[in-house]
């Protein structure tokens, strides 16, 4: 892997060799590691130049606008796919054959429920709780009901754990919106597929069972599949930083969605919703506009803009289609909000300022829109996000914990105080 070498000079030292490390595609990476022995250490906050791990997951050209999950295009997964065989490919590296994929369809719905007595904790929120708030707690609290898979070096405990993640998080992210409403909760149904089963629970009723739209549980499918995985963003960094210091994957998970809630990351989908109500008319669009592009305003164009695709986000693409499709069968024509997000789309991806830095709309532009057509309230997009994510993160995990691993520990740039000594209070200015 290592051919060939960059050679560091730095001023008034030995110059310093450092080994470039290939991958099978993507740039070349210098491998610092040997960095430290000359007394230096690299910065890069906000890791802009910076790979802090090596992985066989996910692969994203943020040029070329190009995202793979071991090696097959999102948009063939979200076409020729569904979300339990993307979850199969993530954790396993291979799409399933036709028995493997319905003994792994089977081993998810076998662990569909949750502990009877976690409800007890839902009672412990407010009804008003942020949902997200809600699942930080319960999918946290999962850690002290499965005992019997918590030990990290066991293979087989780790595969329990991720199946576990990925058939309860529905069933959690369902009891949360459920408990929001004050209605009860609804055991999962394991005649369903992974996508209807999440809709029933969220909005069937013990005293009305209504029939899942096929359209609609298609949506919800390829929403799953679409947020399923993404390189190392934020909240994945944070499940591997977290399960580097050996903590169990229920707490790992629950740190993950603690990251993900933020605006600038999972948290936009919300905040879309929660900005096109603010700007509330296609007329105050303008002053939108120029709001983002003022350097004194810290507002941003939510939904637009991405750290790593500086072309469109392929997911974008994909979800754009869908939220067609579900406009349609949902006969929703004159939405003016629907309006006014298409038309502040048509003005960003036409004005210089989004032009040169390459401001596309990003993935939860659209999802948020298909989702509030669904009837998700807007509290909920994050949530739905993690559910979703949930196999990425624990596929991470997963990868990490199989090879040789340390416990992540980055330095810093100190510019506090030097060493000094304390005066004694009496002679403190
Ligand atoms: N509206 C207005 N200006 C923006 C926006 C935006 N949404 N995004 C970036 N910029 C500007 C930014 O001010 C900067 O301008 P200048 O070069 O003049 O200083 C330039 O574009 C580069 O932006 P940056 O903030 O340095 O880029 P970043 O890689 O640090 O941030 C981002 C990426 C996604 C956090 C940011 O684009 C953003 O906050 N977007 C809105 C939130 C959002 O939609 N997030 C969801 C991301 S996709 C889902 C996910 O993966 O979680």
């Amino acid at each position: 892997m290592a051919d060939k070498k960059a050679q560091l000079v730095i001023e008034g030292a030995a110059p310093v060799e450092l080994p470039i490390l290939t991958g099978t595609v993507g740039p070349d990476v210098i491998d610092v590691r040997g960095l430290g022995a000359s007394g230096h250490f690299t910065f890069d906050p906000g890791f802009m130049a910076t790979a802090s791990c090596e992985s066989k997951i996910t692969y994203i050209d943020g040029d070329k606008g190009v995202l793979l999950h071991r090696g097959y295009p999102i948009e063939q997964l979200a076409e020729q796919s569904d979300y339990l065989e993307t979850c199969y490919l993530l954790l396993n590296g291979e799409l399933p054959n036709a028995e493997q994929k319905a003994q792994f369809v089977s081993t998810v719905k076998n662990h569909t429920m949750v502990h009877e007595q976690l409800k007890s904790f839902f009672n412990g929120f407010r009804r008003d709780a942020h949902p997200m708030a809600v699942m930080c707690g319960v999918v946290g609290a999962l850690s002290a009901f499965y005992h019997d898979s918590l030990d990290i070096n066991n293979p087989q405990h780790r595969e329990i754990s991720a199946v576990r993640l990925v058939a309860k998080m529905p069933t959690l992210a369902a009891m949360v919106y459920k408990y929001s409403m004050g209605q009860p909760m609804m055991y999962p149904r394991n005649d369903l597929s992974y996508a209807e089963n999440f809709l029933h629970m969220m909005f069937n009723t013990p005293c009305e069972i209504k029939p899942i739209s096929p359209v609609l549980a298609k949506a919800m499918d390829r929403i799953f599949i679409l947020h399923a995985d993404h390189e190392q963003n934020a909240s994945t960094s944070t499940v591997r930083l977290a399960g580097s210091s050996g903590a169990n994957p229920f707490a790992c998970i629950a740190a993950g969605i603690a990251a993900l809630w933020g605006p600038a990351h999972g948290g936009a989908n919300e905040a879309v919703l929660t900005m096109l109500d603010e700007i509330g008319d296609v007329s105050n669009i303008d002053k939108f506009i120029a709001k983002a592009k003022d350097k004194n305003d810290p507002f941003k164009l939510m939904g637009f803009g991405h750290r790593v695709y500086k072309n469109r986000d392929p997911r974008a693409t994909v979800m754009k289609q869908t939220c067609d499709e579900v406009l349609r069968e949902l006969g929703i024509k004159d939405d003016p909000q629907l309006e006014l997000a298409m038309r502040l789309e048509e003005i960003a991806l036409t004005d210089p300022y989004f032009i040169e830095r390459s401001l596309y709309p990003n993935v939860d532009f659209y999802s948020g829109i298909i989702l509030k057509a669904i009837g998700i309230p807007t509290s909920m997009f994050t949530v739905i996000f993690a559910l979703a994510r949930t196999v990425g993160w624990i596929s991470h995990w997963k990868e990490m914990l199989s090879g040789p691993y340390k416990i992540g520990r980055p330095r810093q740039l100190y510019t506090g105080e030097p060493q000094r000594d304390i005066t004694a209070l009496k002679d403190r200015k």
